[in-house]
Parts: C-alpha cells; structure tokens; sequence
C-alpha cells in the first residue's frame, strides 16, 4: 500500500487457489480496508483443477468449511442456502478464476512485474525441486519490485531462489522480493564423516549455563586429552571440483577438534573465499566452538548477505545470542533455522533447552520431542558440524535426560 500509493492500484494473485477461501478472504478484507478508500484491489486464483474453478466460481460453502469463520463474517457475507451458504454476490464478482498450470509456460499468467502480492500456499510442497524452482523463477518474474510471496507455513524458499528476503510477522514467515535479484550459490555438500560420540561429556552441557558454554567445555577438555596440536598443516589454496573451496582438511581437523589450526587455515585462503558460503559457515561453526562468540556471530550475518535462506547461520547466531544473554534473540533465530529446514535437529533441541530453562514445560517438551525423532534421521556430517563435538547418540542421550527433566517420557 505505501509503495503503490500514487495510482491506489494493488494486484494480488492467489496460485492453487483450490476452493477460493483464500481469493475471497483477501476480497472481503479488501472491501473493508482498501475499497473503501477508494482503491482498485484485483485478485485472480488460479488452480490446474477445472472441477474446482467451476465450483469455486458458484461461492456456495459447506458449514463445515466455514466452521471457523467467525459468526459475524459469516452474517454479513454468506446467505444460508439448504445446509450451505451462499457467497455474496458483489465479492464473488470481485475475484476473477481461472484454470491454469503453473507448469505450463503461460505468458498470459506471467506477465513480467504485475503483482503485487503472490500466495502460493502448500502447492510447490508436492512439486518435485526443478518444478518448484521453475514456479518460484516465474512468481519471481512476475512480482513487481519489492512485491511479497506468502508461501504455506511448512514450505520454503531454502534452496530454490536466493532472490527473496524473509521477513517474519505475527509468528508467520513470508517473503519479498530483493531489488536485485542475486544468485547464489549451492548449498554445501558436506562429505560424510566419522562420528564421535562422547556421551560421558554430556554432564557438563545438562548444567551449562548456555549451549556454547557446553560445547567450549568439551572442546577443552577434548584439547586437554589431545597432544597432535601441531599447526603445520598446509593451507588450502585451490578450488575443489564443484567450484568451491577444497575444505577437506578443515573438516578433518573440525572432526578431531581441532578447531584452531582448522580456523588458522581458514582464515589463511584467499580473499575471495570470504564470499564463499561454505567457507563462511565453517569459520561461524569453528568460531562458534571456540566461543568467540562476537566474531561467530558477524561471521553468521555475513553469511546472512551471501545466502538469507541459511538455516545453519540462523542456528549459530542463536547459540551466538543466548551466549550474549539475549534468549529472546537466541528462540527467534532457532525458529527462523527451524522453518527454513524442518530436518534440521539442532534448532529444536536448542529451543527444547532454552525453553526448560525458562521454565516451559510444554515447549520443552515439544521441541525436545521433535528434536529426538529428527536427530534419528540428521546427516551425518550436520551433526558434525553443528553438533558442538557431540555424536548422534551423545545429544540424542541429552535430549532424552533433558524430556524426563521436562516431565516427558523420554
Ligand atoms: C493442497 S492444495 C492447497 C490449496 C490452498 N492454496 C491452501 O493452502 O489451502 C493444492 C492446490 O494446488 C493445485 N495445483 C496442484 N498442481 C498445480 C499446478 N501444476 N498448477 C496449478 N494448480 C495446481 C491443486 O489443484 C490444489 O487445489
């Protein structure tokens, strides 16, 4: 609205439209908010299924569909009609529907920059990933500049678009478009390694006062016990196959923790591998185990300019704010990692013990829950590397002690 001001013309575009509740939803509150103010709202739904745009189009709902529609709305909207309700005309006029794939290369439907607002809620979760990176490109294309995307809450952008900021209001995650559209790299293809299980350190992270303060211990004592702590190691100064740098040798040495001499070379390669996502990740993981915690976390918002959609900067910079003291900060960036990858174990376990700490239960209980059944499915080589030098069984162990102590059955 503040952005189309001059002409009072805004365009929104709802895609697998479905039945229309969401077309006719975003009518009614135009009418009341926009309309009335003297602004032209067009809104198209779009969905492959023509049974469904031709029953769409008659307005005519089940009380059932409408069972969560508050009294009021349903009153002033919806005729009662039999054992349905009615739609009332002039909002029905006021969405248009059409059939359309969104597969299809359709240049009536992708018009370059025309909408202002595009939803397009639990569709590309059933695509397979070039199907939904082809629909993201033309959402992309067809947005105009600074326009919105509103994806379904359990979907992402993660790894089929780097041209969308995420944003979050009123516990729900959208998108908008960049000015410039960047394009990013891919994500890392973290080799698969070894893990070490260390359930005996486990004690230390029960009563740490916070999830770095864990992990900088064990790494102490890991230090302690370790005497190759040589610093010969040459750097890495090509790169690999894929285009990336070639971090065998820091993940080797991350493995046995030996984080210094990993982040020394590091911070040895070229200049311009400091714009390599990769590379910034692993400097924020190693500097996060090292508890540097203020260079972790500009390494983590660095990271954050080369590639938004990083759920495992979003992990870091939580561990990096709850070291800081700032839990509020710490839950915000768990949940952020926690929507853009749902696989992801290590936000939730985090958000399972920040919440024990506060004292909630019941968050506690659920995070820690989710946490254990997705720990049993995580990567390998994630646990490694985020895992704060605790294996699989090791933080599975933990989460375990940490559901009885929430009062769940582990
Ligand atoms: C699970 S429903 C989601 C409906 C609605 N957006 C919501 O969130 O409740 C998915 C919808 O996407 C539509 N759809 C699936 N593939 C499509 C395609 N290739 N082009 C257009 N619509 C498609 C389906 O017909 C269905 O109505």
């Amino acid at each position: 609205v503040a952005a189309r001001g001059a002409d009072r013309r805004l365009r929104i575009l709802s895609l697998g439209c479905a039945s229309g509740e969401e077309a006719y939803t975003l009518a009614m509150l135009a009418r009341d908010t926009l309309a009335a103010a003297g602004w032209e709202v067009s809104i198209l739904g779009v969905d492959v299924n023509s049974a469904m745009i031709e029953k769409t189009r008659r307005g005519r709902f089940s009380a059932w569909a409408l069972r969560e529609t508050p009294e009021e709305i349903r009153q002033r909207w919806f005729r009662p009609d039999g054992r349905d309700f009615i739609l009332e005309p002039t909002i029905r006029a006021s969405v248009t529907f059409e059939e359309r794939n969104l597969i299809d290369d359709d240049p009536g439907l992708w018009q370059s920059g025309v909408y202002d607002v595009v939803f397009c809620r639990n569709v590309i979760m059933y695509f397979a990933p070039e199907q939904a990176r082809l629909v993201v490109g033309r959402i992309e294309h067809a947005l105009s500049r600074g326009g919105y995307l509103f994806l379904g809450h359990a979907e992402t952008l993660r790894g089929l678009s780097g041209a969308f900021h995420l944003k979050h209001t009123h516990g729900t995650f959208y998108y908008q478009l960049k000015e410039r559209a960047q394009h990013l790299p891919s994500r890392p293809a973290w080799s698969e390694a070894p893990q070490d299980v260390g359930v005996a350190r486990l004690a230390a992270v029960a009563d740490a006062d916070s999830w770095v303060d864990a992990i900088r211990r064990a790494s102490e004592r890991v230090a302690a016990l370790t005497n190759a702590r040589g610093s010969g190691a040459p750097a890495p100064r090509s790169r690999s196959a894929a285009g990336g740098w070639d971090l065998g040798l820091v993940f080797e040495l991350l493995r046995k923790e030996r984080f210094e001499e990993a982040l020394a070379i590091v911070d040895g390669l070229p200049t311009e591998a400091g714009n390599d996502p990769d590379v910034l990740l692993l400097r924020a993981v190693l500097l996060t185990h090292r508890g540097r915690l203020a260079l972790a976390e500009a390494a983590c918002r660095r990271l954050l300019e080369v590639d938004e959609l990083s759920a495992g900067a979003h992990y870091l910079l939580a561990l990096c704010r709850e070291g800081a003291g700032d839990r509020g900060a710490a839950s915000y960036h768990d949940q952020v990692a926690a929507y853009l990858d749902p696989g992801f174990a290590m936000p939730r376990l985090h958000l399972g013990l920040l919440a024990r700490r506060a004292g909630d239960v019941d968050a506690a209980r659920r995070e820690l829950g989710q946490a254990l059944v997705l720990l049993q499915r995580e990567d390998a080589s994630r646990v490694m590397l985020f895992g704060g030098g605790f294996g699989r069984e090791a933080l599975t162990a933990l989460c375990r002690t940490e559901l009885l102590r929430s009062g769940g059955k582990p």
